[in-house]
């Protein structure tokens, strides 16, 4: 039974709303709480000596929520980060961030750019932040990128690879998702290909560092084939 070592967690932080509502607050709140998942998550990976772990913050779709609740959002990305940096590089953590960030306001993206900087040589784990990340969007500009420069040739995997937004991250070995739902809403499509699924039906907000640990217990207990008998 091949038992491949977890390299990659991938987590769709879902439920956010449903937890403010369920205990009559705004839904901002929600966020707010999700945050402090976030932290926890993030210190529990590095216990668990988890390499990558990436965060679904904020896809292609979000920008149709209502505006307070986007501008809130994009509050909490800045919080985030200028917070946690000092945090980050001590424990060595490199920061990274996938999506079309060209679309982000520019103080945000001077704070990414900063936060990439900043901890660029660090390579013993790495925190992805999935930020106006869409997947069909990732591949869509890959192909256009490759056509742009091989007008001729024939798109390969290969080429398709080397053109996603961080092409020598590992695909995602296990990923989670919160609050019930079993959808992928479009993470990592192209990389999600072999990855295995972990559903919770806890809230974001309550999910903590004893439910990584289940997750990544289950992982372990299953046999992983990549299309082999
Ligand atoms: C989904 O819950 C959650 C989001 C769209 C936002 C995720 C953001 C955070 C956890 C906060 C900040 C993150 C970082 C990395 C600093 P939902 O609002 O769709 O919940 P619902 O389905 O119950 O309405």
């Amino acid at each position: 039974m091949e038992k491949k070592k977890l390299a990659h967690v991938a987590i769709i932080m879902d439920g956010n709303g449903r937890w403010a509502k369920s205990k009559h607050l705004p839904r901002v709140m929600g966020h707010h709480a999700g945050v402090r998942a976030v932290e926890r998550t993030v210190r529990a990976a590095k216990d668990l000596d988890i390499p990558y772990i990436s965060l679904y913050a904020f896809s292609t779709e979000n920008w149709k929520r209502p505006k307070g609740e986007v501008l809130g959002l994009m509050g909490l990305f800045r919080y985030y980060m200028n917070s946690k940096l000092n945090e980050l590089c001590r424990e060595k953590t490199r920061m990274r961030f996938a999506g079309d960030l060209a679309a982000l306001p520019e103080d945000i993206r001077q704070i990414l750019r900063r936060a990439e900087e900043k901890t660029e040589q660090y390579e013993e784990r790495q925190l992805i932040i999935c930020l106006n990340y869409g997947g069909r969007k990732e591949i869509i500009d890959a192909i256009n990128k490759i056509t742009a420069q091989n007008p001729q040739s024939p798109v390969t995997e290969e080429m398709l690879r080397e053109n996603l937004y961080l092409p020598d991250v590992p695909d995602p070995d296990l990923i989670i998702r919160t609050s019930g739902e079993l959808r992928l809403s479009n993470f990592w499509l192209w990389q999600s290909s072999y990855s295995e699924y972990y559903f919770t039906d806890k809230y974001w907000p309550d999910f903590n560092k004893e439910d990584l640990e289940e997750a990544v217990k289950d992982y372990y207990e299953r046999e992983r084939r990549y299309g082999k008998a």
